[in-house]
């Protein structure tokens, strides 16, 4: 592993603000660890490169530091690191520093460690890591930070529990183990996207069909996600438990009897599966149209609670509603459409990482992606909203996506969210263009984010401005994918 070599010269990091683009045509491409939080991660020891670069004028002063590599791999090897990266709160839901948060976790971590294994069993799932889930975790290792990102050195298995242990508005990253392409979205891809946008018009039909999404419907499924509805046995849907897999079966049934073709594709073991249903199109094209939403979720720190009624039962949900809407309208999209409902987000987005790169090997032909994340939450006081990515995504998708927005749900105040990091970057790191959907235009401001207490029956949890931003998510779908309706249906 790059930073384990004792003969190699001294590992720089280099972390900039994304921009696909910077990179691409300098020798720091070769040495890139992926976009964490909203930063570009270069990891090299080359100086002549890094010099080139500098003289180049590819990163600005001071974006370059020496790792501290003491304790790193100390003779056990293999070490995994990762990004910890604070998410973009409203400062009112932070109530103590975060900089002393994150001390106070890395320094009860390892005995955090040691009194738990590193990912619970549960009955149901034990990591296919074999008895390292018991082996005492050596500690972590501080290589860097600033006051809103940390990069740790830790055991593989720590790596994946982490998000049960960080304080609540710290997300985790995995880097890759090697450097991984930069792959900026090819400009024909652009082309595309622009095409689409250039020829948008209202369509009558499609204000029809993505206003027959149900608000009562929305709210059957979103509690029987959470567990509210009392039939459902569903008390987290936390990527390790048991209640994420009952969740995985119930979406796949539920798309199914609607018409879609699903499978629950695993991806790491120990992990709940992804959930990927298709509509076949009736072109013969390999274009395809994919909206997403992740299905795990995170609670409290100690609690085995974590409903995620807004992150991301919401989005979740949205999809759900759309594929009831494509049922009772007969919908036959012209064009391959895809709805995913992934898993392993909160640990770093690993489901959508493993699907994206599968997508990528396999020469997929991906117009565009839309992920939506949390979609309910209603700061009082505040207009209904959609906020839109300011950094992680494809600008040309975000500004289709802002213009589908203000031809169907008028009813939305549009704006940019520096809140970031879901499914979509996993496929905009791919090359594919993307975007996500959110709910504020703005940072979080959800008192119950990452909070046992995410249900969807509680003050400001807004079924409305959900379904508005489900029929965006919709619209471009339709107009992307393009549709005709089944003669049986009104
Ligand atoms: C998209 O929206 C922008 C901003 O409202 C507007 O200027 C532009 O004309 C719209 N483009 C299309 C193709 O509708
Ligand atoms: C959706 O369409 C179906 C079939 O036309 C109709 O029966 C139903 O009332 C519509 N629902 C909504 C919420 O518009
Ligand atoms: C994707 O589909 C479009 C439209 O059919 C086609 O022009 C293009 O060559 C395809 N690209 C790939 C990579 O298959
Ligand atoms: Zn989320």
């Amino acid at each position: 592993m790059l930073l384990v070599n004792a003969a190699a010269p001294i590992a720089l990091l280099l972390a900039v603000p994304h921009d696909p683009h910077a990179a691409a045509d300098s020798c720091l491409a070769n040495y890139f660890y992926g976009t964490h939080g909203q930063q570009d991660v270069f990891i090299t020891s080359d100086e002549l490169c890094v010099a080139a670069a500098s003289a180049a004028g590819v990163f600005p002063e001071g974006a370059l530091v020496p790792l501290d590599e003491s304790g790193v791999g100390a003779g056990d090897g293999g070490r995994q690191l990762v990004w910890l990266q604070h998410d973009a709160v409203e400062p009112a839901l932070e109530p103590a520093s975060f900089v002393d948060e994150l001390d106070a976790f890395l320094a009860h971590l390892p005995s955090v460690l040691a009194r738990s294994p590193a990912v619970p069993e549960n009955g149901q799932i034990v990591l296919g890591a074999g008895d390292s889930a018991h082996t005492p975790a050596a500690p972590p290792a501080l290589l860097h930070r600033t006051p809103s990102s940390a990069l740790l050195a830790v055991d593989p298995s720590t790596a994946l529990a982490l998000d049960q242990h960080l304080p609540r508005f710290w997300r985790a990253s995995p880097l890759p183990p090697s450097p991984v392409p930069l792959l900026p979205v090819p400009r024909s891809a652009i082309e595309r996207v622009r095409a689409i946008l250039a020829g948008l018009k209202f369509d009558p039909v499609v204000a029809s069909l993505v206003a027959n999404i149900s608000v009562p419907q929305l709210r059957a499924d979103v509690r029987y996600l959470t567990g509210e509805d009392a039939r459902s046995e569903i008390v987290s849907r936390h990527s390790f438990s048991k209640g994420v897999l009952i969740a995985a079966e119930w979406l796949k049934e539920r798309f199914e009897e609607l018409g879609a073709r699903c499978e629950l594709k695993p991806f790491l073991s120990g992990f709940a599966p992804n959930v990927i249903c298709s509509y076949d199109g009736s072109e013969d094209t390999t274009e395809t149209v994919l909206i997403s939403a992740h299905y795990d979720s995170r609670g409290s720190f100690g609690s085995v609670r974590a409903p995620g009624g807004d992150d991301d039962g919401s989005g979740t949900t949205a999809l759900l509603g759309i594929a009831r809407a494509i049922a009772r309208r007969g919908v036959r999209f012209r064009k391959h459409v895809r709805l995913c409902a992934f898993a392993g987000e909160e640990q770093g987005l690993y489901g959508s990482r493993y699907y994206a790169q599968e997508m990528r090997e396999q020469g997929a032909n991906l117009t565009l992606m839309v992920q939506a994340d949390m979609l309910a939450y209603h700061a009082p006081g505040e207009p209904a909203q959609l906020g839109l990515p300011d950094r992680i995504g494809t600008p040309e998708v975000t500004q289709l996506v802002a213009n589908l927005s203000a031809i169907y749900s008028p009813e939305l105040t549009v704006g940019f969210t520096p809140a970031c990091c879901s499914d979509h970057q996993s496929f905009h790191n791919q090359g594919f263009p993307a975007t996500q959907v959110f709910e504020r235009a703005g940072p979080i401001a959800d008192p119950m984010y990452h909070n046992s207490g995410d249900l969807s029956e509680r003050d400001n949890y807004d079924f409305e401005q959900l379904k508005s931003i489900a029929k965006v998510q919709f619209a471009t779908l339709l107009h992307v994918a393009g549709f005709d309706l089944e003669e049986s249906s009104d």
